[in-house]
């Protein structure tokens, strides 16, 4: 009994030191990846089904240290060694196993990845190996060559690790446990409208960066600071000020940082302070140099940051956000967003989106609606997809998925939800197109609720005080025909946003007769209605499913929307159908879930034609 007692001690003192140690590895966010030189790891990756954890917990279900990350091979006829990932399937990577592999289709559990390769190309010596994930779902455990790195969750986020060290200068491996089990207290809950798509579904590199380099920097145009009734005096001011950040990986005092935008004819150099940071230092420019970014003008300037004698680039837009009363002003005007709501779904039969044309079909579909806006729904979107639509003068609403019925009470549960909003907000804050970071959608009024969702808010607002902050929320106070907005947080948001189902969840013919009570003086973005209808089916308008019902929907919809004081915007719900579990009816929705403008394969409804006329005369 002592002995058991004494190993048990040993090994988990060894497992508190390898977590220890795994942490070590893993590295703030590192901003603008793309920027720098490295070796994709996309591609064929060998993978192994495993549906009882048999490669990570012995038969008593404790962690051995004999998983399936040791990548261990025979060395002697009698070995027993049952697995082995180079006679396994592989899978394009990266992608969702449920889109890959048939037999993966309904699958929740883990499934392992392996991937080969050789580094000579990259030359590590002087710089540091930097292991980027831009997103796994849902629970991953990192290992390189047998060594575990580090355990990341949250499904649609990137991390990345130092793996610097453990390089060999032969063959290196990197194994992937992937977990996309759901629980009550993950982020998202146990049950969500969308498809559970499991695997490493974004892109994986191995970036070649400095020993020391450029961990954060901001770069945006300084908002107006007086009050706006009285900017019309300095409207016509003649300089502008760029607002510049930065932070290195460093405690490092005295390094130069540099900021050049050939374009406006700035070159600033700065010095970092004690703890190796450049705190918001202002860039005076003439305002007639200066071209805003809008819809209209998605101006991006070429920006070149340089630390000692390493170089970035990135695109900048300058552009100023704020409300005032129940307007939205973008650089100070008023902007009706003509948005539409979007999953980040491929366009040809489902699987997650992540690549640079799926951002591109997706949001020509925006475009082709008259979209200014899209609501990136219910999770960060890939990151191409921010990037395109900036280029594409589209507006973002960018949201973490704390999604319907949450485990407020859980500790662990607003920590996982914290970093998953730290980490949408690290990759994203440089992108002038993102207006609105949204902390919620569809959560049920409780007091923990409001505690878990009001620290969320004054958390966002205490890393980014320059964009909106809002959340998509549930009218309740619905008698007769007054449908009145009451959440008590509508004091922690910018933008009051709320979902609405008249014509499908309540009849159509009620939408004339309603009046909507908003008792609050900000701005009011409709963040989603709509209702579902099976592309080609036709029929009477009262006859659900098909096209004329929801073209009728949309009718109705958009006139009664014409009536909501304050209404600042809107993102029906949705641009394309898309797969959900829990849509299940044969024949008409078949796993999918019908409210989409456009079919799963891109076809136009009905409604896609009111709502593209209703944007037109907005
Ligand atoms: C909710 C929810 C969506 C869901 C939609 C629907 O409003 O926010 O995620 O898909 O309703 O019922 O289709």
């Amino acid at each position: 009994m002592l002995e058991n007692k004494r190993l048990l001690t040993i090994a988990s003192a060894m497992v508190c030191l390898l977590t220890a140690w795994a942490e070590k590895n893993e590295l703030p966010l590192i901003q603008n990846v793309m920027a720098y030189e490295y070796l994709s790891l996309n591609g064929e990756w060998n993978y192994i089904v495993d549906v009882q954890e048999e490669g990570y917990y012995d038969y008593r279900m404790n962690p051995t240290r004999w998983g399936f990350f040791q990548n261990a091979k025979p060395q002697k006829p009698e070995d027993l060694i049952e697995y082995d990932f180079d006679k396994s399937p592989t899978m394009k990577i990266p992608s969702d196993w449920n889109t890959q592999d048939e037999r993966l289709f309904f699958y929740e559990g883990t499934v392992w990845f392996y991937k080969k390769f050789r580094v000579e190309s990259l030359a590590f010596r002087e710089n540091r190996a930097l292991l980027y994930f831009g997103a796994v779902n849902y629970d991953a455990h990192v290992y390189v060559n047998g060594q575990h790195v580090g355990h990341h969750v949250g499904g649609f986020t990137p991390f990345n690790y130092d793996v610097t060290d453990l390089l060999k200068e032969s063959d290196n491996n990197v194994i992937v446990k992937v977990d996309n089990k759901r629980h009550a207290e993950d982020v998202p809950t146990q049950i969500f409208d969308w498809w559970n798509y499991g695997g490493i579904t974004r892109d994986v590199k191995l970036v070649k960066i400095p020993a020391v380099y450029l961990e954060d920097y901001n770069i945006s145009l300084t908002p107006n600071s007086s009050p706006v009734n009285e900017r019309k005096k300095n409207a016509n001011s003649k300089t502008r000020e760029i607002s510049f950040s930065a932070k290195l990986n460093k405690a490092e005092a005295g390094q130069q940082v540099t900021v050049f935008i050939p374009e406006l004819k700035i070159e600033k150099t700065f010095t970092t302070d004690a703890e190796g940071k450049v705190n918001s230092e202002s860039i005076k420019v003439k305002s007639e140099k200066c071209q805003l970014w809008s819809p209209e003008n998605p101006k991006l300037y070429q920006v070149k940051i340089s630390v000692g004698t390493n170089t970035i680039s990135d695109e900048i837009g300058l552009r100023t956000i704020e409300t005032h009363d129940k307007q939205i002003l973008l650089n100070g005007k008023p902007i009706f967003l003509k948005g539409i709501s979007i999953h980040n779904e491929k366009t040809n039969g489902g699987g997650r989106a992540n690549s640079i044309e799926d951002a591109r079909t997706l949001l020509s579909w925006a475009k082709e609606l008259g979209c200014n806006f899209v609501r990136l729904a219910h999770y960060p979107h890939h990151e191409e997809m921010v990037r395109e639509a900036e280029k594409m003068g589209i507006l973002v609403w960018s949201e973490i998925p704390v999604y319907w019925t949450i485990a407020w009470k859980n500790p662990k549960t607003y920590e996982n939800a914290k970093n998953q909003l730290t980490d949408m907000i690290a990759r994203d804050h440089n992108r002038a197109n993102v207006i609105i970071w949204s902390i919620a959608n569809e959560t049920p009024h409780s007091p923990e609720r409001d505690t878990f969702l009001g620290n969320l808010a004054q958390y966002a607002r205490s890393l980014d005080s320059t964009r909106l902050i809002s959340m998509a929320m549930e009218v309740t106070g619905a008698s007769n025909y007054v449908n009145r907005l009451n959440d008590n947080m509508n004091k922690y948001v910018d933008v009051v946003s709320f979902n609405q189902y008249i014509g499908w969840y309540r009849d159509v013919n009620d939408a004339p007769k309603m009046k909507w009570e908003i008792p609050y003086n900000k701005p009011v973005i409709i963040s989603e209605f709509g209702g579902g209808a099976r592309y080609g089916l036709h029929g009477p308008k009262n006859q659900r499913w098909t096209e004329e019902f929801q073209e009728n929907l949309y009718i109705e919809n958009c006139a009664m929307l014409d009536k909501i004081d304050g209404l600042a915007g809107t993102t029906p719900w949705i641009l394309k159908d898309f797969r959900s579990p829990r849509r299940v009816l044969p024949g008409v929705q078949d796993y999918y879930n019908r409210k989409g403008l456009f079919s799963d394969k891109g076809e136009k409804k009905k409604a896609f034609y009111v709502l593209k006329k209703w944007y037109e005369g907005k």
